[in-house]
């Protein structure tokens, strides 16, 4: 099965940075044998999504909110992403958890628009340093992924990816240990058990997050249990990130 790589710009580069961005990289990975997806800033979206016709490079945006339309100043429904084909959008970063309030209610919500809109979807899920400390990751993943899922049925997870990212390792260098990560994966497949069935906890795609770079993931990648990555940082070098999405 094709690895999974998925670039995730954050709150970077402006749509000059993109052209060149995708000048330098699109070339780079025709050859390529892994599914690769970009989720970049709602500016971008429009632009992108014509440079990216006939690459089957997968179009991403960040967030999305759980209206269809109304008076939600400053919120882009799923409708408004589809309109511009764009293909799945990361739900529940830990980003936006800790600095923009987003709760597990929100999170489900959200999920479930998507879902009406055929927009595919990554769901971040992880626990603190504290969390970890505490031997509550698992506890913590299980309430996240729950809750998430409520009122989703078995045959609409193939929409939905799920990206473990440790708080603790985004952005900050710390990657968890090859163990660490094989467990973590292990339970979260455990829990999609718990609440769908031993079928679905083998089908659904799971990707790890979390200083995941060019000279780190080729080790992670290779972890039992993992169906590819979300990279932030890395992603934004062209060069790097081709790399990445080279691989063989
Ligand atoms: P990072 O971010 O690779 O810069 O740690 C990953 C993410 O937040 O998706």
């Amino acid at each position: 099965m094709a690895k999974i790589i998925i670039g995730n710009f954050k709150m970077n580069t402006d749509i000059k940075d993109l052209s060149l961005y995708l000048e330098d990289f699109l070339p780079k990975i025709k050859e390529r044998k892994t599914e690769v997806g970009l989720a970049l800033p709602y500016t971008h979206l429009f632009l992108a999504s014509q440079k990216l016709v006939s690459t089957n490079v997968k179009l991403g945006a960040q967030n999305v909110f759980y209206e269809n339309n109304g008076a939600y100043t400053g919120e882009i429904s799923p409708q408004m992403l589809k309109s511009i084909s764009t293909d799945f959008v990361i739900i529940g970063h830990s980003e936006r958890r800790i600095l923009f309030n987003e709760t597990n209610e929100n999170i489900n919500k959200k999920i479930l628009k998507c879902l009406e809109h055929n927009l595919k979807m990554v769901l971040c899920v992880g626990e603190t340093k504290t969390e970890r400390k505490q031997n509550k990751t698992n506890q913590v993943l299980k309430k996240q992924i729950e809750y998430a899922l409520k009122g989703v049925y078995e045959n609409e997870l193939k929409n939905i990816i799920i990206a473990y990212e440790p708080v603790w390792a985004i952005g900050t260098g710390l990657v968890a240990t090859t163990k660490e990560i094989e467990k973590t994966i292990y339970d979260i497949r455990e829990i999609i058990k718990g609440s769908f069935s031993e079928k679905a906890s083998r089908s659904i795609k799971i990707l790890y997050g979390g200083s995941a770079n060019l000279s780190n993931y080729l080790p992670i990648i290779k972890i039992k249990g993992i169906d590819g990555l979300l990279v932030g940082g890395a992603s934004l070098k062209s060069d790097e990130f081709a790399k990445m999405a080279n691989l063989k």
